[in-house]
């Protein structure tokens, strides 16, 4: 399977998922939680949201499994920090699970499908998983729903660059906008579909995205995209700066589509 994560994991980059919480991004799913339940959150990253859930399930059982180990390494820091004893980490493949079937009430994915070459692979296994009548909820981005205001050409430049990237890679942009046909494929039932927003309107927040495309692009992907041809490396330094001064204009926001989705097996 050729596939590679796009994201990246750098520190500056974990610690901006760090700061993700269950009750926030996690909130279409919280009312279906409650004690004693067993979790699975897959594609976990630092788990910040898998110690959130860890809490509001307690005493029952949280699993959090990524394919880096990076990640992981994070989570059980965090873990520590946090005094959180039921949680545990691993790190594995979505495509994989090493877990027995029918082990979970609940399997959570946030915005780990949308990287995946094979997201119905993943979602075969989440399946597998669940014990029967458990839930599946998953959240990822469509960037057909996103508003990067004010609209600029340079923009919808640097967008069309970042999705060159994800396709390459693996992934696709508009992925969340496909839960419910997926989901009706693996025999998932009762989809309930909803959206919502993660918005960068603050100094800090608008300044976090900045950051984390231009990364992306600069940096963790600077060659993919020049081997390619796609940039030259004067577009490439054009693009960074259209995100300069998109940041710089007090004016300016970011609010960035997330499709969500609960089903049950
Ligand atoms: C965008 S991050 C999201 C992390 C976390 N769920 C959050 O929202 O903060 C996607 C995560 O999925 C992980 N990932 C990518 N491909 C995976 C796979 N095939 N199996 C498991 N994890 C995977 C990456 O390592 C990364 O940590």
């Amino acid at each position: 399977m050729t596939e590679q994560y796009s994201g990246g994991y750098s520190a500056q980059i974990i610690d901006q998922f760090k700061q993700r919480t269950f009750s926030n991004q996690g909130a279409f799913l919280q009312s279906y939680l409650s004690a004693g339940l067993s979790v699975l959150d897959c594609g976990c990253g630092p788990g910040s949201m898998t110690l959130d859930i860890a809490e509001l399930v307690n005493p029952g059982q949280v699993f959090g499994i990524d394919s880096s180990p990076i990640q992981i390494e994070q989570a059980l820091i965090t873990q520590k920090e946090r005094a959180i004893i039921n949680a545990s980490f691993v790190s594995g493949s979505a495509y994989s699970l090493p877990y027995v079937d029918e082990q979970f009430d609940v399997v959570f994915a946030h915005a780990v499908l949308y990287h995946l070459k094979k997201p119905e692979q993943a979602l075969a296994e989440f399946f597998r998983v669940l014990k029967p009548g458990g839930l599946v909820a998953l959240r990822d981005a469509c960037h057909s729903g996103d508003m990067m205001m004010p609209e600029s050409t340079d923009l919808m430049a640097v967008w069309g660059t970042i999705e060159k990237v994800f396709k390459h890679q693996g992934g696709n942009i508009y992925f969340g906008s496909q839960h419910k046909k997926l989901l009706l494929e693996q025999g998932f039932q009762h989809i309930k579909v909803t959206c919502s927003y993660d918005t960068f309107a603050s100094d800090i927040e608008k300044d976090s995205i900045r950051s984390y495309w231009q990364q992306f692009l600069n940096l963790d992907h600077r060659q993919l995209i020049l081997d390619q041809q796609w940039l030259t490396a004067i577009e490439l330094e054009q693009q960074c700066k259209a995100l300069d001064e998109w940041c710089a204009n007090p004016a300016s926001f970011f609010a960035r589509a997330r499709c969500e989705a609960i089903a049950s097996k």
